[in-house]
């Protein structure tokens, strides 16, 4: 029997029920009229003659070029679209992954993507250093090494810590796996929401920096638009791209047709849609940094450089989790304990709790938690 899914599970349990969701790390959606009214003439076109047929399994020409055109150096066939980023990550492990493999997962991670892993081979977990402000120790990744490694699996930016890879380290890493004839995959779902002082240039997508690194993204976080279901995987190699199509194939054999011309019109109006994602997500991490600052006694600082969310420390003696469940059923207000990112490789964070940002009920949600944590200290 597989290890339940924590972090779904604690959603189903209180999501429907409280007022003030501040568990979520996508940004605020944006409706379908408001969406079309970004379209130009040529999508437009496209969606009034829309059909339903089987499209293009690798996603159409057209939206893989828009993809293509947002990295340094892809065409449009080094780009494979697949239903969001959990389908684009799960195809790619299993076109490299045979039971003989061993492969390296930085931690923390989302946990359906170390299963995707551990379901085929051996895995072993590298924590990020927490004393470090979450860096990653590229010895540690070349001492957890063995003979038979395939890849190296990380969610970089990190959710639930917030973490990136300054360039000397990301240098270090491919330096590394090219030594080593490794696969760098990187689920990259949060870059679009990194904060000013780590803008998207500052974060390459690895797919550039490196013929074997393997980009995973999607629609799914700063884009608010995780129900199109629409992600892709970005790579050089073609020989892999081929091998992860076939593995997607078993799974599903082409995008929403109504999806993939959506995600085109949202692509190129990117400008707009993640300046107004930033843009929320400034003015909550503003009342957030607020809100720490009048509760030293509960909240640690926060390190964390993305807009989508925060990981600050959380200092109370009953433990972040206890905490984050009180708060749910006395105050109505979700925030996610950093157990829920568990993991069979290794140790994750436990003391730390991940805060929403990106959505629009931020700013009221972090007025309530004032109330409540004033009200819990007299
Ligand atoms: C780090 C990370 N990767 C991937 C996903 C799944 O993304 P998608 O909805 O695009 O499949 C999530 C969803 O929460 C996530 O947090």
């Amino acid at each position: 029997m597989r290890e339940p899914f924590a972090l779904a599970n604690f959603l189903s349990r209180w999501v429907p029920s409280v007022r003030h969701d501040l568990a979520s790390s996508d940004s605020e959606t944006t409706t379908l009229s408001d969406l079309l009214d970004l379209a130009g003439q040529d999508d437009l076109e496209r969606w009034h003659e829309l059909g339903f047929g089987y499209l293009d399994p690798r996603g159409a020409e057209w939206l893989r070029h828009t993809v293509a055109a947002r990295h340094e150096r892809l065409a449009a066939d080094d780009v494979v679209c697949c239903a969001g980023a959990q389908e684009a990550l799960a195809a790619v492990v299993a076109a490299l992954l045979t039971p003989h493999d061993h492969a390296v997962v930085v931690l923390p991670i989302y946990q359906p993507s170390e299963e995707a892993v551990t379901a085929l081979c051996t895995a072993t977990g590298v924590a990020l250093r927490a004393t470090d402000g979450w860096c990653l120790d590229v010895g540690a990744v070349e001492a957890a090494l063995r003979p038979q490694t395939k890849l190296v699996l990380m969610n970089m930016p990190n959710s639930p810590t917030g973490a990136t890879l300054d360039a000397a380290t990301m240098d270090d890493l491919v330096a590394l796996c090219r030594r080593r004839g490794l696969w760098l995959v990187s689920d990259e779902v949060y870059r679009h929401t990194l904060d000013r002082s780590h803008g998207l240039g500052a974060t390459p997508a690895v797919a550039d920096l490196y013929e074997r690194g393997i980009s995973i993204d999607s629609l799914s976080k700063g884009y608010g638009l995780a129900g199109l279901r629409v992600g892709w995987i970005a790579c050089r190699d073609r020989r892999l791209l081929a091998a992860a199509l076939n593995a997607k194939n078993r799974m599903s054999s082409c995008l929403s047709a109504a999806s993939e011309i959506l995600a085109q019109v949202a692509l190129r109006a990117e400008d707009r849609i993640l300046a107004r994602s930033r843009s929320v997500g400034e003015r909550s991490r503003a009342r957030l940094d607020a809100l720490i600052a009048q509760h030293p006694e509960t909240f640690g600082a926060d390190a964390s450089h993305n807009l989508a969310f925060a990981f600050p420390r959380y200092l109370g003696t009953e433990g972040a989790d206890r905490f984050a469940n009180d708060l749910a059923g006395r105050a109505d207000i979700l925030v996610l304990p950093a157990s829920l990112w568990r993991s069979r490789l290794g140790q994750v964070p436990t003391d730390h709790l991940r805060i929403g940002l990106g959505r629009l009920g931020a700013v009221p949600a972090f007025d309530a938690l004032d109330r409540y944590l004033f009200v819990a200290v007299q």
